[in-house]
């Protein structure tokens, strides 16, 4: 079963069918998670919001270790990560889908890893490639008519706040290609938890200093309507054929 975490714009399970929903106690919080199960045609689905119920936690304040952890209690298999971005290269203009392949986490003061007490061993995942590569060309695979750009490097920054212009500037010189701030630790924990995990990414803005104009959370919330419904299209349509190979 596929697990979905949906950021900001997919802070409710609008495309499952048959919802149940799920409150599911982990070692990692001291709240139980929400995890809402459901389908896609046939095919089962566990969603999380991952700012929770309401979109009121900010990214730095996330339970990403009870989020990845809930998942994996409710069966999922792999997990699809749904993320708002700002974009730097040419291909994340606003509006604009990607599945990057690579990240350079810039987050600090997270609870980043799953291997921290209690272990009878310490313990390094390998993460040369953040992203599995299996579940990227299943996105990819499920584009349609949908243009998705195959690649990129995502910088997670901390926020809640948006960068400075000459942040986005050292992002670029560093070869990062969009910013958001929920990829890390979510990837790395998944990871840790064996869960092939990909990212699928919606530019919602030009990141900061690109453009003369002061991004608004007016235009962003514009830009994630429209921008939205077509990433829900690309992530259906990887469901049911995820659903239809196995
Ligand atoms: N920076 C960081 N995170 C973001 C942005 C941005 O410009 N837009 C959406 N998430």
């Amino acid at each position: 079963m596929i697990g979905v975490i949906g950021g900001t714009g997919l802070t409710e399970p609008v495309f499952l069918q048959n919802v149940r929903i799920l409150s599911m106690s982990t070692p990692w919080a001291q709240t139980p998670v929400e995890v809402t199960t459901g389908t896609v045609g046939s095919h089962p689905v566990a969603f999380i919001a991952r700012h929770g119920r309401g979109h009121k936690v900010p990214p730095h304040r996330v339970n990403y270790r009870a989020n990845l952890w809930a998942l994996r209690q409710a069966g999922v298999s792999e997990v699809i990560g749904v993320n708002a971005v700002g974009g730097i290269h040419a291909r994340t203009a606003p509006g604009a889908l990607a599945v990057p392949n690579q990240i350079i986490d810039y987050s600090w003061g997270r609870e980043h890893t799953f291997f921290a007490d209690g272990l009878d061993a310490v313990t390094h995942v390998d993460f040369t490639h953040p992203y599995d590569e299996g579940l990227r060309q299943l996105l990819l695979r499920s584009a349609g008519d949908v243009e998705v750009w195959d690649g990129g490097v995502y910088a997670c920054t901390q926020g809640p706040r948006l960068e400075s212009a000459a942040e986005v500037r050292r992002l670029q010189r560093d070869g990062c290609d969009m910013i958001g701030m929920t990829g890390m630790p979510e990837a790395a924990l998944a990871r840790e938890l064996d869960l092939p995990y990909a990212c699928l990414a919606l530019s919602v803005n030009w990141a900061a200093g690109l453009t003369d104009e002061v991004i608004s959370m007016e235009a962003i919330g514009r830009v994630l309507q429209s921008g939205m419904a077509t990433a829900l299209s690309v992530l259906e349509r990887a469901i049911v054929r995820h659903g239809a190979t196995g």
